[in-house]
């Protein structure tokens, strides 16, 4: 699968803005990480760019990456790619650990990606966050700058530590030095 038929691929099953946004998102973090670790940049982003594409369709677990895995399967998308994004779903990885560069950093850059948009969002104007989903919210709800503001600094300071390191300390395995 390369860049084309994955931009194509994740437009056919997501309408929403914010989604594809993410996508892009998280494919830009995977380019960077791709080249930073000597790995195929191409690859890792098409990675990037998939890892939700059913997401908006199979909203809840184990729907979402199972379904999105079945689609890929049927098109023929290599293993590889098929088996990274499912690893990125909590509920998948007994069978799809985080055992190679890949994975790790998919379900890393995933969680950091939904944090820094969420911030850029946060210093323009009202706005939707995703951040409740950082704030343990069960609902992913709205809410302003305004009320962002009421949330103290050390507990900003916590989520973005919560965002970034709960990935990151699962990639803590021997040979993942690179974290
Ligand atoms: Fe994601």
């Amino acid at each position: 699968m390369n860049r084309e038929e994955a931009w194509k691929l994740l437009n056919e099953f997501t309408k929403s803005d914010s989604l594809l946004k993410h996508a892009l998102a998280v494919e830009a973090a995977m380019r960077h990480y791709a080249a930073r670790f000597n790995e195929n940049a191409d690859w890792w982003g098409v990675i990037g760019l998939i890892h939700d594409f059913d997401y908006e369709r199979w909203p809840n677990a184990p729907e979402h990456t199972t379904e999105g895995a079945r689609v890929l399967r049927e098109r023929g998308v290599d293993e590889e790619i098929v088996g990274a994004m499912l690893s990125h779903a909590t509920w998948q990885r007994d069978q799809y650990p985080l055992d190679r560069p890949v994975r790790k950093t998919l379900s890393a850059v995933d969680e950091l990606c939904g944090f820094i948009t969420a911030v850029a969002y946060a210093r323009q104007n009202g706005v939707k966050l995703m951040a409740g989903r950082f704030l343990g919210w069960q609902d992913w709800t709205s809410f302003t700058v305004k009320s962002l503001m009421l949330v103290p600094r050390w507990r900003l300071a916590r989520m973005s530590m919560e965002a970034g390191s709960s990935s990151i300390i699962k990639c803590s395995a021997p040979n993942a030095e690179w974290v």
